[in-house]
């Protein structure tokens, strides 16, 4: 067979791509793995492990910091996968990527350093109703910490925003608004364009949670006209404990620094200290080395598929998937925006979605069970948990049908 004959329509060339991922040939609890956790953590292509083989076996010194050639080596390799993060995003200077730990750490950072100079008792901050916790704690503790009110943007009963409640939520005491660009737990793709917009109309600015988009779509920060854009390393086929947080130049060079210590200074005495220039006035202590380079090979690896024909190939198993969910008597589709990102979540009458997971499991099935840290999401919809299947570009239509397999007989062993 030639190798042109196995790229399906999308452009996705199935079988290539799942050679490049190792653990995808493994076998669990006997049975091969089907892997559809990857909202949780996303597996890692062979150029990515390979790209931090070679950083301990070849690399592995301090950066920023030595004359020695293996220093100034891998700073330059640092510094370089700053710039693949750049050209991703599209953003205008590399000084606006902040390396961090995760999406996490950088929006706290933001929460942090931002709520420090500009949030005040009175003002109000807002989020949606579909955040992640690492998008709402992080605002809520800065809300409790200065007296101010966290507003929430409502959804509607197919997870979408409510858009007329935002525009009614945004005034004058808005201080900054928080929203995830696609929802871990409904696969609601936001707005964000027009949130932030609208935002800009009153002088607000806006931190974007891309989590979850990085996998799935182009970002283009610019375009979006995002004030901050975060994201992990992890979901997108990187290492995990490294993350970026984007922030435009005009903005970072208004904040704080966040942690502080060793690399975030020009100099320092007992008198006083001098911070460095945005980004490394943010990035306190050693770096995540490896994971930088890990997460620039994870980006030079998707980039070589192209993130259009991977949307377009997720998007086929997402109608897929949910075609062949809705056939199932008792099963209920918990998120059903017109515009999804290949995420479900589900939940069947009468059955407690850890047990769906557990049985699942023993099938070699991954899928993830619970509140997804969505819970005000789980509230609104009045349910515990969800089963979660997130798909990636190595999964297959075969996969989907072998999961709804094992789904019919789990519901039949626990009715
Ligand atoms: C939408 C969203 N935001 C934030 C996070 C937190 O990411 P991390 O744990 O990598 O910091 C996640 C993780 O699942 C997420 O899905």
């Amino acid at each position: 067979m030639t190798e042109a004959k196995t790229i399906d329509k999308t452009g996705i060339d199935i079988q290539k791509i799942r050679a490049d991922f190792p653990i995808l040939s493994r076998k669990v609890n006997g049975k091969p793995l089907i892997y559809f956790d990857n909202g949780a953590t996303a597996q890692k292509p062979l150029s990515v492990i390979n790209a931090i083989d070679h950083y301990y076996r070849e690399q592995n010194a301090n950066i920023h910091r030595g004359v020695h050639t293996m220093s100034q080596e891998i700073t330059v390799a640092y510094e370089n996968a700053r710039a693949t993060v750049q050209k991703h995003l599209n953003a205008k200077h590399a000084a606006e990527i902040v390396f961090t730990s995760g999406t996490t750490e950088s929006i706290n950072l933001v929460a942090h350093s931002f709520g420090k100079k500009f949030v005040s008792a009175g003002d109000e901050v807002i989020v949606t109703a579909m955040e992640h916790h690492s998008n709402i704690l992080p605002w809520q503790q800065l809300c409790e910490e200065k007296g101010a009110i966290l507003k929430v943007v409502p959804i509607n009963d197919a997870g979408e925003l409510i858009m007329e409640e935002y525009k009614k939520l945004l005034n004058a005491k808005t201080k900054i608004v928080a929203v995830t660009h696609i929802s871990n737990t409904l696969g609601t793709v936001n707005p964000v364009k027009e949130i932030i917009a609208l935002a800009h109309a009153q002088n607000i600015p806006v931190l974007v949670d891309g989590a979850q988009s990085v996998p799935h779509m182009a970002v283009d920060v610019q375009e979006l006209d995002a004030d901050f854009y975060c994201f992990s390393g992890h979901k997108l086929f990187g290492p995990t404990g490294v993350g970026i947080l984007y922030g435009k130049e005009k903005w970072l060079n208004e904040l704080p620094p966040y942690k502080v210590g060793g690399g975030t200074i020009k100099t320092v005495s007992f008198e006083k200290t001098e911070y460095a220039d945005v980004p490394l006035r943010f990035e306190a202590g050693t770096p995540h080395i490896e994971g930088g380079i890990g997460l620039a090979a994870a980006i030079d690896y998707v980039n070589a598929i192209g993130l259009d024909h991977i949307a377009a190939y997720e998007q086929e198993l997402l109608t897929h998937a949910t075609e062949q969910l809705q056939k199932i008597a008792g099963v209920k589709i918990i998120g059903t925006a017109k515009n999804k990102a290949s995420v479900i979540s589900f939940v069947v009458e009468g059955i407690h979605a850890f047990d769906l997971g557990t049985i699942l499991d023993q099938l070699g099935i991954a899928v993830r069970t619970g509140h997804h840290c969505t819970q005000p999401l789980m509230a609104h919809y009045c349910v515990q948990g969800t089963v979660r299947a997130a798909f990636a570009f190595y999964n297959t239509k075969e996969e989907i049908d072998e999961f709804i397999k094992g789904l019919e007989r789990a519901i039949n062993m626990l009715k």
